[in-house]
């Protein structure tokens, strides 16, 4: 078994030690997004109780079941006045979004999109997004992103001393680019994919490396135990 060894804090260490223990907001969230990362962006379209379409990126975001699909998608409070932003408002009122898979060609209107309009003003108006209906919820997606799913309010847990909420949603409906789907599998490749990294940095796909799942253990050439199934 490996030995853990508890390290006391030490100046001449490897490693800077950070207690997360009562760590303010500000700093946690510093080193949240800087060592998670790279991290995929949902572009989130709801619709609020007038009609008005919001749009705004959100990448504390991931899958979170398959049975049935959820995606979960964590909004804070403002920083500035501590409000609750609008794509948050609008998903509790409405009790569905839409999440738009933000790629590199979408990037300066997703971008700008974040910039903190007025809750009476539309993103997608002020920015010229064009819109297309969606089956199951009101919110529309948005045309220029090549998978959108729609989604509807599972549950929304607001986590730790209140400052988010995580938002779960079941994905009721997919639409895929025949562009990056050949109804079975995605090219995430094809689809360009944009992510966030800490601080005011994207990045595209890098090298895409290809590793299928073991069949037996690492180096295990004698191995007569059960086999993996088979991946998909
Ligand atoms: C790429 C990107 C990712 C973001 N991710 C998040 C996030 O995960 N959670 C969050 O609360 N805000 C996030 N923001 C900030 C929101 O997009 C921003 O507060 C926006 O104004 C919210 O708009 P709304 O009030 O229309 O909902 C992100 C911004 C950018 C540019």
């Amino acid at each position: 078994m490996t030995a853990i060894t508890e390290a006391p804090p030490s100046p001449n260490s490897d490693f800077a030690f950070v207690d997360g223990v009562g760590l303010d907001s500000a700093a946690a969230y510093r080193l949240l997004v800087g060592c998670v990362v790279p991290r995929p962006i949902a572009w989130i379209t709801t619709v609020d109780s007038a009609g008005r379409v919001n749009a705004a990126p959100f990448s504390s975001y991931n899958y979170v079941a398959t049975s049935p699909p959820m995606l979960g998608v964590n909004v804070a409070l403002r920083a500035g006045d501590g409000a609750v932003k609008d794509t948050a408002r609008n998903i509790l009122e409405s009790g569905e979004f839409v999440v738009n898979v933000a790629t590199e060609a979408t990037m300066e209107a997703m971008h700008a999109s974040a910039f903190e309009y007025a809750p009476e003003q539309s993103e997608t108006e002020a920015l010229k997004l064009a819109l297309l209906p969606s089956r199951h919820v009101r919110a529309p997606r948005l045309a220029a992103t090549p998978v959108q799913m729609e989604c509807r309010l599972d549950r929304a847990v607001t986590l730790g001393r209140g400052v988010n909420t995580l938002y779960i949603g079941e994905v009721v409906a997919f639409h895929l680019s025949h562009a990056i789907y050949d109804g079975k599998r995605v090219d995430s490749a094809a689809m360009r994919p944009l992510a966030r990294l800490g601080g005011p940095f994207y990045a595209a796909l890098g090298e895409i490396i290809h590793r299928p799942m073991l069949q037996r253990p690492p180096g295990g050439e004698g191995w007569t135990g059960p086999k993996a199934p088979p991946a998909g």
